[in-house]
């Protein structure tokens, strides 16, 4: 059943894909035009959806270029036309989904060429409405929210999650940037912010400042001293080559 979030809009989110990924369908009543958030895979379901609801796909926004949530891009751009929407700083991984498929045995198309380099406070329309583009960087490096103010509507990707936030430890994930662009980013929004994250169910931005385990002063401290105390990417491969040639004895002396 779609959710009217008011009589001026509607949302509908799927839990779509191969790592059952949140892919939201919001539109604007009056105009009939809609975005479509993390494409993650099953497109004809969406399409499907979006047909169903009579409304036709402007923008397809992509919080981030993890492969769970562009499997469907290319498809859903080829039957719509809507214009490809992602940060600049996941352009390095959106190249590498093919491989990204492989290492975790999926199946997907390679994405599109975006028709839309991202950046922080750029809006995109949507109808009557329009989303804020938040880069929220820490679970990837071009990581974004995307923020509907006047539904008081957040679509938050991997960043923050109902008790949880992204994982920070994938290529180029960093706690402490995660941490950042959520308190001084997404924390600043009203409580009553619906937030629809990238997998799993809603929450609101005031539950989460009160709840979320992850984000209390002491295990923000405890978190950031463990990602201070990790050896770098370099000296990360440095290690693993020489243990891989029986160097580990060498290096250590
Ligand atoms: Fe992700």
């Amino acid at each position: 059943m779609p959710d009217f979030a008011d009589t001026r809009t509607v949302l509908e989110t799927h839990a779509v894909g191969p790592m059952q990924c949140n892919c939201s369908i919001f539109g604007c009543r009056n105009s009939r035009e809609c975005i479509i958030v993390d494409p993650g895979g099953d497109a004809d379901l969406i399409l499907d959806r979006v047909t169903a609801l009579g409304l036709h796909v402007r923008f397809v926004l992509i919080t981030h270029a993890h492969f769970d949530h562009v499997i469907a891009a290319r498809a859903i751009k080829n039957e719509t036309g809507a214009k490809i929407c992602i940060h600049p700083k996941d352009k390095w991984l959106y190249r590498i989904a093919f491989i990204q498929y492989r290492l975790f045995g999926v199946k997907g198309d390679s994405p599109p060429r975006p028709d839309w380099w991202l950046g922080e406070d750029d809006q995109i329309p949507i109808g009557r409405f329009h989303a804020d583009v938040i880069h929220t960087p820490g679970h990837s490096p071009g990581s974004c929210c995307f923020h509907v103010a006047e539904e008081k509507l957040l679509f938050s990707g991997d960043t923050l999650f109902r008790r949880s936030v992204g994982q920070w430890t994938y290529p180029g994930g960093s706690f402490a940037a995660l941490v950042q662009s959520i308190l001084q980013k997404l924390f600043v929004l009203p409580d009553d912010t619906r937030v629809i994250p990238g997998h799993g169910a809603e929450t609101t931005i005031g539950e989460e400042r009160r709840l979320n385990p992850y984000l209390q002063p002491e295990k923000i401290a405890e978190l950031q001293r463990e990602e201070e105390n990790k050896p770098g990417l370099f000296k990360q491969i440095l290690s693993l080559l020489g243990g891989l040639l029986g160097l580990r004895g060498q290096n250590e002396e």
